[in-house]
């Protein structure tokens, strides 16, 4: 019996193995017999592989350049983005360096030193011009540098039009439903358009060849990818939209629609995190240009180019193993912050910006201590809230309301020494958030809407004791991966109270359950598979263009 045990799940291991390996294969294999075949078979059957496929192919930094290598052999790669990776601050005479509070930081930064990469941004520090060579690049990480920061200088007027102006009080409301009206000037348009093109001009600087693979990021750079492709018409575009999309009613009061839809249809490859974002995309298309749009395919056929356009959720690198423990990080945090060991924890932790739906946590939180009084001085909450964007009004106005009401709620329940809100209104590093993911007994993500957001994934990752509970806003993209988190409407203070006493009050078991079906989809689904699905889909893209053209040439 035990031979026979043995005999059946030996084979199955061995068959397993096998498979993992064929797919592994077959990602290459794939592209090689469709060059050497007549037609190619239809995209979605080769080319993007299936859910099944997709589970054993092990998402990694050898996988990904691994892909490269093979499937996009000639080609560079070259980040561009606002944000710049490391930021050198010069603060009371001394150059500090920094890593931004951002999510695509997060997100870009193994990609690009695992490909050992350009990455183009905006030098925004006070000390990076005193770092760069005589071509303005750096290698980065500064401890062990694995790739090339080429940092473009921005006047002060460019700076405001683009970034604050166009970018952040026009097309970041306009994206977002957090019902913060988008504001629209002249005067800010003619920057965005000067500034993409200064990128443009940079990027061209930058490629080593003429097919270069260029991933551009995020809502600054709406423009580049045409520019981009005017100059470099054999280079793979992908571009990735950080941020939601709204439906083509809202972004059709945006005066440059047409311009900003035209400049994004130059890329090969337009990701969202989700598929609502690419629906509303194509829908705007299908209103504002005349192109032709193949619903089956997902994909748009625009002055003479092809774009993909897919979701590709974005996630995070699996953080290494082994380690300090999740209870010496508590024990840190409850020391630093003077906390009883048998007080609960909960925490939130973002940039101050209105979409968070910070306020509204506060709100419910408030609901919850009138509806559960004897929880009153047995919780803390922790709010992490990193300055960000805070010349514009709306964000100033949000730090001050942030600070009243959290006032507030301390006033009407704090007592002897307690104090029920903690608000961290600056900047903290990922080492720091770790600790304070390990230390807490829930985590709140409460945005009024986000494209993914990367904490909820964060704090998952970083419970390997398969402790802690994640209460989750269902206007986050990160909801439609986790659904066992505690999904919550945080316009709704009532619900989001009974969620926070669930947490609190959540047996261990039920919470390990739930943390370990999250942690498993955040490990396989990690940011490795993020870049690798967009690189396979541009390099299957990039062939079916040149066997088009072949095709299409007249026989000579
Ligand atoms: O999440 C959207 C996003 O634009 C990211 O892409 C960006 O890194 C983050 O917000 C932070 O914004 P900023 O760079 O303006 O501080």
């Amino acid at each position: 019996m035990t031979a026979l045990w043995f005999i059946v799940f030996g084979s199955f291991v061995l068959s397993a193995l096998a498979l993992t390996l064929t797919v592994r294969k077959s990602i290459r294999g794939a592209r090689q017999r469709e060059t050497m075949s007549a037609a190619p078979a239809p995209l979605r059957e080769t080319q993007r592989l299936t859910a099944a496929e997709d589970a054993l192919v092990q998402w990694s930094p050898e996988m990904l350049r691994h892909i490269l290598e093979t499937e996009l052999p000639d080609g560079d790669l070259i980040v561009v983005s606002n944000r710049e990776p490391y930021v050198h601050e010069r603060v009371r005479g001394r150059i500090q360096l920094q890593v931004p509070a951002s999510g695509l930081v997060s997100a870009l930064e193994p990609i690009t030193r695992t490909c050992a990469g350009t990455w183009i941004a905006h030098g925004s520090g006070s000390a990076d011009m005193d770092m760069v060579d005589a071509n303005d690049r750096i290698a980065v990480p500064p401890s062990s540098p694995a790739y090339t920061l080429r940092r473009v200088w921005l006047t002060e007027e460019e700076y405001k039009g683009y970034y604050s102006g166009f970018a952040n009080e026009g097309l970041w409301p306009l994206c977002h439903i957090a019902f913060t009206r988008p504001i629209f000037r002249a005067a800010d348009w003619e920057c965005y358009q000067a500034v993409n093109r200064k990128f443009a001009e940079v990027v061209l600087q930058e490629a080593k060849t003429e097919r270069p693979v260029i991933l551009v990021q995020d809502y600054h750079f709406a423009l580049l990818p045409r520019l981009i492709r005017e100059k470099l018409p054999e280079a793979v575009i992908i571009t990735f939209w950080h941020i939601p999309w709204p439906n083509a009613e809202i972004f059709g009061v945006c005066p440059w629609r047409e311009e900003i839809l035209d400049g994004l249809l130059g890329s090969s490859i337009l990701g969202f995190h989700i598929q609502l974002h690419c629906n509303n995309f194509l829908d705007s298309v299908d209103r504002f240009l005349e192109s032709r749009i193949d619903r089956e395919d997902s994909s748009v056929s625009y002055g003479g180019n092809a774009t993909m356009v897919h979701p590709y959720p974005i996630s995070i690198e699996w953080p290494e193993e082994r380690r300090p423990s999740a209870r010496g990080a508590r024990e840190r945090v409850f020391q630093k912050f003077g906390l009883p060991a048998d007080m609960k924890l909960a925490l939130g932790v973002e940039r101050l910006d209105y979409t968070k739906g910070i306020l509204d946590r506060f709100r419910a939180l408030d609901e919850f201590f009138q509806q559960h009084s004897d929880w009153i001085g047995r919780v803390v909450f922790l709010q992490v809230a990193a300055p960000s964007r805070s010349t514009l009004p709306s964000y100033d106005r949000l730090h001050k309301e942030c600070i009243r009401l959290v006032a507030e709620i301390n006033e009407r329940y704090g007592r002897d020494g307690y104090q029920p809100v903690i608000l961290l209104d600056e900047h903290h590093d990922q080492s720091q958030l770790f600790d304070l993911y390990r230390a807490a007994d829930l985590c709140v993500v409460s945005s009024l809407h986000d494209g993914m957001n990367l904490v909820a994934k964060e704090f998952v990752a970083a419970r390997d004791d398969e402790r802690g509970v994640l209460i989750l806003s269902q206007f986050a993209g990160a909801s439609r991966e986790l659904p066992e988190a505690l999904i919550v409407n945080p316009y709704d203070a009532d619900q989001c109270a009974s969620a926070l006493q669930l947490a609190l009050t959540m047996p261990a078991e039920d919470q390990r359950v739930r943390m370990r079906l999250m942690r498993n989809i955040v490990r396989e689904f990690n940011v490795y598979r993020w870049a690798g699905r967009m690189l396979l889909d541009a390099a299957s893209t990039r062939q079916r263009n040149r066997f088009r053209d072949r095709t299409e040439s007249p026989i000579a």
